[in-house]
């Protein structure tokens, strides 16, 4: 029996800064943030949108009302959460009106969690295969103004709904997870923005990329030379190939069991990998969702997938938590791809200046304030944040 990815949608926020603008302001070379991470903008959530409403307009652009009464999980995946007991998923379950004898709950392991979340999914309708589970990654990336990690920030959200028989994916048993407890990035509760090793992220991310290649190749022997490619989780559209590269300098200087049946895949590994960075580079990072808009920007925009290609996908969420594992297009996967409904909704954004950016970053919206009354402004058609009153939260659709 298959079972995987039926359906994906993806909500990112309507406004944006380019980053070229916020290079100049800043006194950087715009080349260090355009080339060195391979950014071009960086969302930004307005006002009247948060991780629920954000995650709720993903759900809306796939669930049919047929989906709604087979879904018998929601699992919210973020590190935005908005409260430590209540989930963001009891708030999805009512927007989106899902048969009410359903699980929802939240998980957290930084940029990880979609990925737990999926393997859960995928194991629950492995027991139960005419029921569905709805899997929604939804995160607010801020460093703070003026800081290093400035240029990599963003915001979005992406749905998934795993079934059996799937429309666009099969996820199969390979798979490699590692845990190694670190601190590259990490936010203590009562801080509003992470504390972040820069430096120290970027080389741990690529020896854990290295540690689960190794591992994968040692569980199954000749496997990885026929993937079409892998994905990366994304903080910056260049970090996956600076693993990529890692990884190259390996095979070429024979240091892995399989370096030389390995020659032909990375070229073709390194072909692909821009396909699967072009929203990435409009957005900026989405934390826990990166993988699968990496995900969908390849799909989306590289013509030579075939379907029963095989991917592996390589999950990263510092502190640290990684996996590797291996997705197959499915016949007929492109009918629901549909590449005009995600480049419409990319650009119907709106440009704000550094002034604006900086306005809106410091909003007291955000998540922290008892009271907010959105009540009067011009929302965008969808879900969103109508009010905050004392402490609990409302929202509404246009
Ligand atoms: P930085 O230290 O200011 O930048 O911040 P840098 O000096 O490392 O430069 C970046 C790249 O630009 C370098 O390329 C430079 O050479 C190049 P590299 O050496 O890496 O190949 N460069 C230029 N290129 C062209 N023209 C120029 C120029 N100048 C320099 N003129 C850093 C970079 C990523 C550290 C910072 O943005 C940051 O701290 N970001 C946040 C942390 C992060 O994204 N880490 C990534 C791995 S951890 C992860 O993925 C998990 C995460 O998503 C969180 C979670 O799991 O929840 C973050």
């Amino acid at each position: 029996m298959k079972i995987g990815i039926d359906k994906i949608g993806m909500y990112v926020p309507l406004n944006y800064v380019e980053l070229k603008d916020l290079a100049i302001e800043r006194n950087v070379d715009p080349d260090k943030w355009m080339i060195g991470l391979g950014q071009e903008k960086m969302a930004i959530v307005p006002i009247d949108q948060d991780v629920v409403s954000m995650g709720a307009n993903a759900c809306n652009s796939i669930l049919s009302e047929e989906d709604k009464k087979c879904i018998d999980q929601i699992i919210f995946a973020t590190e935005s959460g908005l409260d430590y007991s209540k989930s963001c998923a009891t708030y999805i379950h009512e927007l989106l009106e899902i048969q009410p004898f359903a699980r929802s709950y939240e998980i957290k392991q930084a940029c990880y969690s979609a990925t737990a979340s999926i393997q859960i999914a995928c194991d629950y309708v492995k027991l139960h295969p005419d029921r569905k589970v709805l899997v929604i990654s939804s995160d607010i990336s801020k460093y703070g103004l003026n800081t290093p990690g400035e240029a990599t920030q963003g915001a979005g959200a992406i749905a998934i709904l795993i079934s059996s028989n799937p429309k666009i994916m099969e996820i199969g048993d390979y798979s490699v997870a590692y845990t190694c407890s670190g601190y590259d990035f990490w936010r203590p509760n009562q801080l509003d923005y992470p504390e972040v090793n820069g430096k120290q992220s970027t080389e741990l991310y690529m020896g854990v990329f290295v540690e689960v290649i190794k591992e994968f190749i040692n569980r199954y022997p000749h496997k990885l030379k026929n993937i079409k490619s892998i994905l990366f989780h994304l903080p910056f559209a260049r970090m996956g190939k600076k693993a990529l590269d890692k990884l190259e300098r390996l095979i070429r200087d024979d240091e892995l069991t399989e370096s030389q049946e390995l020659k032909k895949a990375i070229l073709r590994w390194n072909d692909m990998y821009n396909n699967s960075t072009i929203y990435a580079k409009q957005v900026g990072n989405i934390y826990t969702g990166s993988l699968y808009m990496a995900l969908i920007s390849l799909l989306l925009n590289n013509e030579r997938i075939n379907e029963g290609d095989e991917f592996g996908f390589f999950s990263y969420g510092s502190g640290s938590v990684a996996e590797l594992f291996i997705g197959k297009t499915v016949k007929g996967f492109r009918e629901y791809t549909n590449l005009e409904r995600f480049t419409r909704h990319i650009e119907r954004r709106k440009k704000l200046t550094v002034e604006e950016y900086e306005k809106e970053y410091f909003h007291e919206s955000v998540n922290e304030v008892k009271n907010i009354d959105n009540t009067s402004m011009n929302h965008e058609i969808g879900f969103y944040l109508e009010k905050v009153e004392n402490n609990k939260r409302y929202y509404n659709k246009k």
